[in-house]
């Protein structure tokens, strides 16, 4: 690993160095006052850990298994859009890093690379790596099942479908550079250009919020879980819970999982951050499915605090963009494996040898946290 990169936020402070300015303030934003985003990474230090001594921990097994797999770490990729805007390999680039570190990726409808590829430039037969999909619902339900059924047919092991997204959060930043794909990307999984984001008439706004205006459903509710679940054997997790009623709803309809998430903070702000909803979320969903989240994880005692909280595993989104604008496959790898190592270190400094050990008892909120 490189030296001079010993944190995630040592990725960022070299990404933002390198990458063009719109496109360094499309991965970072959040939405409005960005309130929420700086919320997701503080509510971290709102929780202490409380260790075990005393357990030999010469040996830490930081193995799971999410959604019928096993991985290397309970640390996944999370679905980020026009990943070839960090990196000319973009998603092949981070499908081969997770496959390196033997964990998941979550491959974005908005890819800039198509379902097919990524599957394949991960080399389909080797182990360690799963894809799975994150899905936006379009208005064009026919659309909508063929990339489904592209996933089913690649390989990919399960649908994560996107739930918080009727519309897109104001990103001031994406509005005032009237954020638009550069001329040589295209959201690839899409033939006709009005779809693939690549037409040149997006006006005064942001770009990506007038094509979600334009082809993704507003009218989503219940019914459409109902409907993609009859439409795939594939797992169903729900992406973009936060309230405990809609994650006990979300049960009834025989969803395989729940991702707690708010975007990244990238749709409402004002939002509660994920980590104070999580333990909600689990307790409403009392065992009958399983509980990720996502946001503003960024170091291994934050993994080891969610997982404390509940969660199976947890998924990064920004952390992986920086790895991939520093240095393609080999950033992403170095990221991955900088919180693996952390969370190994957080495992044994709290005296859990696996990830069953972690418990519910290692942490504590504390009211009025000073800064950690
Ligand atoms: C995202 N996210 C996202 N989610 C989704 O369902 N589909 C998508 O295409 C995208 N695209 C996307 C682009 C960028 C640049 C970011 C930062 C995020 C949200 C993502 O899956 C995840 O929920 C958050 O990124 C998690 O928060 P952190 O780790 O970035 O703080």
């Amino acid at each position: 690993m490189s030296l001079q990169r010993v944190c995630v936020a040592d990725f960022e402070e070299e990404a933002k160095r390198v990458l063009p300015k719109a496109v360094y303030d499309y991965y970072r934003s959040g939405a409005d006052e960005q309130g929420t985003l700086a919320d997701n990474v503080a509510a971290f230090n709102r929780w202490r850990l409380v260790p075990r001594v005393l357990r030999d921990v010469s040996s830490v097994d930081l193995s799971v298994s999410v959604l019928g797999q096993k991985l290397s770490m309970p640390v996944c990729a999370a679905a980020t859009a026009m990943q070839r805007m960090a990196h000319p390999e973009g998603e092949t680039a981070t499908a081969r890093a997770c496959r390196a570190v033997g964990t998941g990726m979550m491959l974005s409808s908005w890819a800039t690379s198509t379902i097919e590829e990524v599957m394949s430039s991960m080399g389909a037969s080797s182990p360690g790596g799963v894809m799975w999909l994150q899905l936006y619902i379009y208005k064009d339900r026919e659309l909508t099942l063929s990339l489904v059924r592209r996933a089913e047919e690649a390989g990919y092991k399960a649908i994560f479908v996107t739930v918080d997204t009727p519309y897109l959060g104001r990103r001031r930043d994406d509005m005032r550079n009237r954020f638009k794909l550069p001329p040589h990307l295209s959201l690839s999984n899409f033939s006709s250009a009005s779809l693939a984001f690549s037409e040149d008439n997006y006006g005064d706004d942001s770009g990506l919020a007038v094509y979600v205006a334009k082809a993704i459903d507003p009218s989503l509710s219940w019914d459409d879980i109902t409907w993609l679940k009859k439409h795939t054997h594939l797992p169903v997790i729900v992406k973009g819970i936060v309230n405990a009623d809609d994650a006990a709803q979300a049960v009834t309809y025989g969803v395989d999982g729940v991702l707690v998430s708010n975007h990244g903070a990238r749709q409402l702000d004002g939002v509660s951050a994920t980590l104070d909803v999580l333990e909600e979320v689990v307790q409403a969903v009392q065992g009958r499915c399983d509980v990720y989240m996502d946001g503003g994880v960024r170091r291994g005692t934050d993994v080891l605090k969610a997982l404390a909280l509940g969660a199976t595993a947890v998924f990064i989104g920004r952390p992986v963009l920086w790895g991939l604008a520093c240095q393609g496959e080999q950033g992403v790898t170095e990221v991955l494996e900088l919180l693996k190592a952390e969370l190994r270190l957080a495992m044994a400094l709290t005296g859990c040898r696996s990830v069953s050990e972690v418990s519910r008892s290692l942490v504590r909120k504390v009211e009025f946290p000073s800064r950690m």
